[in-house]
């Protein structure tokens, strides 16, 4: 009864949280659909979080839970939070700094705080990893996106590996809800002008207009109301830029990992 789970193991995050637990030497069981496919240095068995039942079985001798929760219904989180709490004692999910208002993350932070489990919160902003969405263009050297003066502190997503880990290998957390971001507050303008500079390249930012956007993104996506709440979420962070926290160091007793560093470990995908 010592195990972590892993799930969401095959993602940005998740793959971290998998190799630094190993590093730590610590039982780790990888939670994914297609164990194969999934390539992880460590015991991976077959799951989906829509099939609760795939769960059961992953969760023998599992003490703790890293869990993200996928898309953005909470669907049957009710059931897995259940299980989850029937056969392990403690879970970190993996949330998102929200404004409020009722999103899937609140109601799933809802559900374990009703199960019984010990439980421990990461609500990160943006991911450095969503302008990867930029690397078609960057290749071409113009970004044609809106809101380039929307400023977000965006996190390294081996930070919130980090802190996943911390918390799952140290005390003290029960009952936390960690607000967390990179240490730079930059605009999107500014993000790919850094992008740029890591990779030796001009890329330039060029304003999309607000209709042109949407349509792109309609064609893209297919369901409008996603894609104005993702531009009117985007949009608000011009007037309200999203905020470092300084968490992701207070936790690590060492600074968060910056933009830039983030750009370099990446170059390779913008090239
Ligand atoms: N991007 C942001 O700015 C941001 C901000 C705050 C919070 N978040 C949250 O962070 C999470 C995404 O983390 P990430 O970027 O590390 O992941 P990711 O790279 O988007 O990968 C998604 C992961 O979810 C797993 N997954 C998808 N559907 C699944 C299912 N039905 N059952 C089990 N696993 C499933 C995938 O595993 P397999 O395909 O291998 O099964 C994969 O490991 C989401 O919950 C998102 O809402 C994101």
């Amino acid at each position: 009864m010592s195990k972590i789970l892993v799930t969401g193991a095959t993602g940005n995050v998740g793959r971290h949280v998998v190799s630094q637990l190993a590093e730590a030497g610590l039982e780790v069981r990888a939670f994914a659909r297609d164990p194969e496919r999934a390539g992880l240095p460590v015991e991976t068995v077959h799951g989906d979080l829509t099939a609760p039942e795939t769960l059961e079985p992953a969760l023998e001798d599992v003490e703790s839970v890293f869990l993200l929760w996928p898309g953005f219904s909470t669907g049957n989180a009710g059931e897995v939070v259940a299980t989850i709490a029937k056969h392990a004692r403690r879970v970190v999910y993996l949330s998102a700094r929200t404004s409020g208002g009722g999103s899937h993350y609140e109601e799933v932070e809802e559900l374990i705080r009703r199960s019984g489990l010990g439980w421990t919160f990461l609500r990160p902003g943006g991911f450095a990893a969503n302008t990867l969405g930029w690397a078609g263009q960057i290749r071409q050297g113009v970004v044609r996106w809106p809101y380039g003066p929307a400023s977000r502190a965006l996190i390294h997503e081996k930070d919130i590996a980090a802190v996943a880990v911390h918390v799952l290998t140290s005390g003290g957390h029960n009952g936390a809800a960690y607000v967390l971001s990179g240490p730079d507050e930059l605009t999107q303008a500014e993000q790919v002008r850094v992008i740029g500079e890591v990779i030796g390249r001009a890329v330039h930012w060029e304003e999309q207009p607000l209709d042109e956007a949407r349509e792109r993104l309609m064609e893209a996506w297919g369901e409008a109301t996603f894609v104005d709440s993702a531009l009117e979420a985007w949009g608000s962070f011009v007037d309200h830029p999203e905020r470092a926290t300084g968490t992701v160091a207070k936790l690590l007793g060492r600074p968060a990992l910056s933009f830039r560093q983030w750009a370099h470990d990446h170059a390779a995908d913008f090239s």
